[in-house]
């Protein structure tokens, strides 16, 4: 291992530095050497291949989402109280549910995501990526995240809940934590506490605002989740309040990474910006495609229902598998010269927003937002460049979420 990178299945640590900064030559030894292979930190099966990860993915009797409590076990020690209190409200998100609960948690916390309603987002989120290039325009210099893919998501959560713009940075301050311990962080024991500190701070706020919104309705979001009701079901308090924490994180952290990774990938790969810019109806392909060549959710997991075989192994009941759909993405067995980008590519099925029962509720958000986005740049920088001198820096923080800190860029003129 000298470079950092393993040479052989055995030698893999996916819980490090040098697997966050580019995993994509492990998961390709993975692919090709051990296509389900046990990881000792992780504590669970890691799955690579396409086909396998997209079987998974739609066999919710065999691969169940109740995991909340093995995720939370991955640090060793017995869960501390706010730990378990964690995993006491994580429990109920429709992420960690399996039908008929999760059927009945979706249904109710969906409304506001159809597509009629994602097309009166339209206006919205043109204004707020309109703004943002206003002010990129300005200037020569700037940095692609804080300045863009950090903004458009964070205004659009105020917005679109309904809450007061000044609490943007306390709020993603908090899904910042709880995503960093969900995702995997190198030292999962000591990310715990922080993220148990600020599921509970979110859970104090929410329940605030959704009491406010029962008192005095208002034309937002919470006002319709608080007031959903399907044949005459409607959420306990504390399921809302937990569904809604995890939409508010989930509406917030990936779109951040589609953004900044997808800027990366089409400015490092210049002849697909050129191509997108030239014509415009490439766009909404140009986003699948960066949802698919490095996309924001690595990867998820699955609590194994019953003993199964796969290449070989077998995969006991009780235990984790880990369904890696960044690799998935790129096997060559689905996707054609799969490490380069292609927004012309004409292969479907990229699994970057899920597949089966829990397919990405916000998928036509994070595609307006991916094609309002490109749209805007495209036509406004049109020779928005990344930055020669100042290099761009990931995250590299854990293994489940992927993304930038900064992407120094500028907008081409001098
Ligand atoms: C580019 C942006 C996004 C990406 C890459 C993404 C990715 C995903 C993926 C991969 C899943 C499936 C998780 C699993 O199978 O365990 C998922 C589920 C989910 N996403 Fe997204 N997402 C994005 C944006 C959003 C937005 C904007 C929202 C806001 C509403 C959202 C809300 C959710 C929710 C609530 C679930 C859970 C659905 C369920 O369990 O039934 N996502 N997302």
């Amino acid at each position: 291992m000298s470079d950092g990178v393993s040479s052989t299945a055995e030698d893999i640590r996916l819980l490090s530095t040098e697997v966050f900064l580019d995993p994509y030559p492990t998961y390709a030894l993975l692919r090709d050497k051990a296509p389900a292979h046990w990881d000792e930190q992780l504590n669970g099966w890691i799955l690579t291949r396409y086909d396998d990860v997209a079987e998974a993915l739609r066999d919710h009797e065999t691969f169940s989402s109740r995991r909340i409590g093995l995720l939370a076990a991955r640090g060793g020690a017995d869960p501390s109280p706010p730990m378990r209190q964690f995993i006491r409200l994580a429990t109920g998100w429709m992420w960690m549910l399996d039908p008929p609960e999760h059927t009945r948690v979706r249904k109710l916390m969906s409304q506001g995501f159809s597509p009629r309603d994602i097309r009166n987002l339209e206006p919205l989120v043109s204004e707020i990526v309109a703004d943002l290039v206003d002010e990129m325009v300005a200037k020569d210099e700037f940095d692609l995240i804080p300045d863009f893919s950090y903004a458009v998501p964070a205004l659009v959560l105020v917005t679109l809940y309904g809450l007061p713009k000044s609490d943007a940075p306390l709020i993603t301050r908090w899904c910042d934590t709880i995503k960093v311990f969900l995702g995997g962080a190198p030292d999962l024991a000591a990310s715990g506490g922080p993220a148990a500190e600020s599921l509970q701070h979110m859970m104090t706020y929410l329940t605030g605002v959704i009491a406010e919104r029962r008192a005095e309705p208002r034309d937002d979001l919470i006002t319709r989740l608080v007031h959903a009701e399907e044949d005459g079901d409607r959420l306990a308090d504390e399921e809302l309040c937990s569904n809604l924490l995890l939409l508010m994180v989930a509406t917030f952290e990936t779109s951040i990474d589609l953004l900044g990774n997808g800027l990366l990938g089409l400015l490092s790969q210049r002849d697909q910006w050129e191509l997108l810019k030239a014509d415009p109806t490439t766009i909404p392909g140009a986003v699948e495609e960066v949802l698919r060549y490095d996309g924001p959710v690595q990867l998820t997991h699955r609590l194994v229902t019953r003993d199964v075989e796969i290449h070989g192994q077998r995969i006991a009941k009780g235990q984790l598998a880990y369904l890696v759909r960044g690799a998935a993405n790129r096997d060559p067995a689905k996707f054609r010269d799969p490490d380069r980008i292609d927004i012309r590519r004409t292969e479907t099925g990229h699994v970057g927003l899920g597949a089966g029962v829990h397919y990405c509720i916000g998928a036509g958000l994070a595609r307006l937002e991916g094609v309002t986005a490109l749209t805007e740049l495209s036509r406004r920088i049109p020779d928005l460049s990344l930055a020669t001198d100042k290099p761009h820096r990931w995250r590299a923080d854990n293994l489940q979420f992927r993304g930038l800190a900064t992407l120094p860029a500028t907008s081409g003129r001098s």
